[in-house]
């Protein structure tokens, strides 16, 4: 009998061709399927040798050329296709065969397929992947979810192709349906955050500090050294430097200033509201992006008002602030994201283990970053920590930077320039730690107008009172 193929990848885009030369250079054989023969002989000559990769347009060739069970992994844009390519697959697979669907697909849309599928005997996997093309190729983060069992049969490869910490691989069962997917979606609610918050620190830099792109390249190379390592902040300085093409200038001055999105961030923020999980460093990356699409009616509404003179701060002291703030938001932003998994873990049945969450993001995907080893260890110190914040190893960190992001806040208020994602992390942050909140008047007025009843600090139980005078 011919040799069989260990792995099939549906897709052949960028990442999924990027995916799939990645398992061959790790040892194993793979098969590549997808509708467009350019991309099919794209994929055969790049593989170089078709023992080792080989690929068709022909649906029953790709699933006979696979060793069973078969572990198909789709790489196609998340929706409908996703469900028109398992209809396509279906009637070529057998007991037992695995899917693996490596987009970014909706959560329930992952459960969905997942009982669809187990009807029919096959086992389904909702695994995010994270890195972009260059991770595909050299080393992603892969977040999968599914039957726990079944895993067993992919964890070679993907523990093979995935990025490396210190030799540990970023990836790991995460836990039963759609685990896999939900993490991937509040990774990406994570990314949002993250992004927002380093480029409102960009804007102070430049504003308050007439930082130019070579002195920004440099603040964020030097940062990228320190504590505040993270692929964000490498990517960030790399961007400074880059010269335009077009014109005389750097290409970053040129960028339009309107954000695009595909909808994850969004989803994470919707999720959390109902949870009832307070993720406003997220929320406010979302609504950044909404507001950036205004370009228009920001053009015209910056003509309306007046703004106030930009008052310029020491260089020095401004980076040295804006470091302090930036880490301060960066560690509130990650404990919100890592509150929402926490909790959407007990409503979902997810089972998820937050250290080995942290643990697979510390390398390959798009928020790595040296706080997550600190954040893995916290995690396995206490692995029912509701938040991060509670964590007695993250609140001398927190505590040494809050100052500074109250400075910069305050700073940002009082010029004029925009910081929602760091006033949301302070106000988060000063809200979640105190122990006294105002919203017993909010209780009183709800008791008032509406007689919703509120509860005492110093006895048990529900009262009213008649608020009315007459
Ligand atoms: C990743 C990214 C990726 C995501 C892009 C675009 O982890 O590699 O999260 O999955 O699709 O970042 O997202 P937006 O278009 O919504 O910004």
């Amino acid at each position: 009998m011919e040799n069989k193929y260990d792995f099939g990848l549906v897709g052949l885009g960028v990442m999924g061709r990027n995916f799939i030369l990645n398992v061959a250079d790790n040892g194993f054989t793979a098969f590549g399927n997808d509708i467009d023969t350019e991309k099919v002989n794209a994929l055969i000559t790049e593989g170089g040798d078709t023992a080792k990769v080989n690929a068709s347009t022909d649906i029953k060739d790709f699933t006979t050329a696979l060793s069973t069970p078969r572990k198909i992994m789709l790489l196609v844009p998340s929706g409908k296709v996703v469900d028109i390519v398992i209809e396509n697959l279906l009637p070529h697979l057998e007991d037992g065969d695995i899917i693996i669907d490596g987009g970014n697909s909706f959560y329930t849309d992952t459960d969905r397929r997942d009982a669809y599928l187990k009807d029919k005997g096959i086992n389904f996997f909702g695994a995010g992947v994270s890195g972009g093309a260059k991770g595909a190729r050299r080393g992603p983060s892969i977040m999968p979810g599914g039957n726990k069992e079944a895993y067993q049969h992919v964890k070679p490869i993907f523990e093979a192709v995935s990025a490396k910490y210190n030799g540990d691989p970023c990836v790991a069962y995460l836990g039963p349906k759609s685990a896999g997917n939900y993490v991937k979606m509040v990774h990406n609610g994570i990314e949002y955050g993250l992004m927002q918050l380093t480029s409102e620190i960009y804007d102070v830099l430049k504003k308050g500090g007439d930082f130019s792109n070579d002195e920004l390249h440099t603040a964020y190379a030097k940062w990228n050294q320190g504590r505040l390592q993270s692929f964000l902040v490498e990517i960030t300085s790399e961007i400074f430097e880059q010269e335009d093409d077009l014109t005389d200038g750097r290409l970053v001055d040129q960028i339009l200033d309107k954000a695009k999105q595909k909808g994850t961030g969004k989803w994470t923020s919707q999720n959390a509201m109902d949870l009832g999980i307070p993720i406003p460093s997220i929320d406010i990356a979302v609504s950044m992006r909404e507001i950036s699409a205004l370009k228009k009616e920001r053009i015209t509404a910056d003509e309306l008002y007046n703004r106030p003179k930009v008052t310029h701060m020491d260089k020095e002291q401004l980076e040295k602030l804006t470091e302090q703030a930036l880490y301060f938001s960066f560690i509130i932003t990650y404990a919100q994201g890592l509150h929402q998994l926490a909790d959407a873990s007990k409503e979902y049945g997810y089972e998820l283990d937050i250290a080995v969450i942290a643990k697979i993001w510390r390398a390959g995907c798009i928020i790595r970053a040296g706080l997550l080893a600190d954040i893995t260890e916290a995690f396995k110190a206490d692995k029912d920590l509701p938040n991060l914040l509670l964590s007695p190893t993250f609140v001398e960190k927190v505590q040494r930077t809050v100052q500074a992001a109250r400075i910069v806040v305050a700073y940002g208020a009082t010029n004029g320039i925009p910081l929602p994602g760091l006033s949301n992390s302070l106000t988060y942050f000063d809200a979640y730690t105190s122990a006294r909140l105002p919203l017993n008047l909010i209780q009183a007025q709800r008791d008032y107008f509406g007689s919703h009843t509120y509860e005492r600090l110093d006895r048990e139980g529900i009262f009213h009172t008649e608020w009315e005078k007459s």
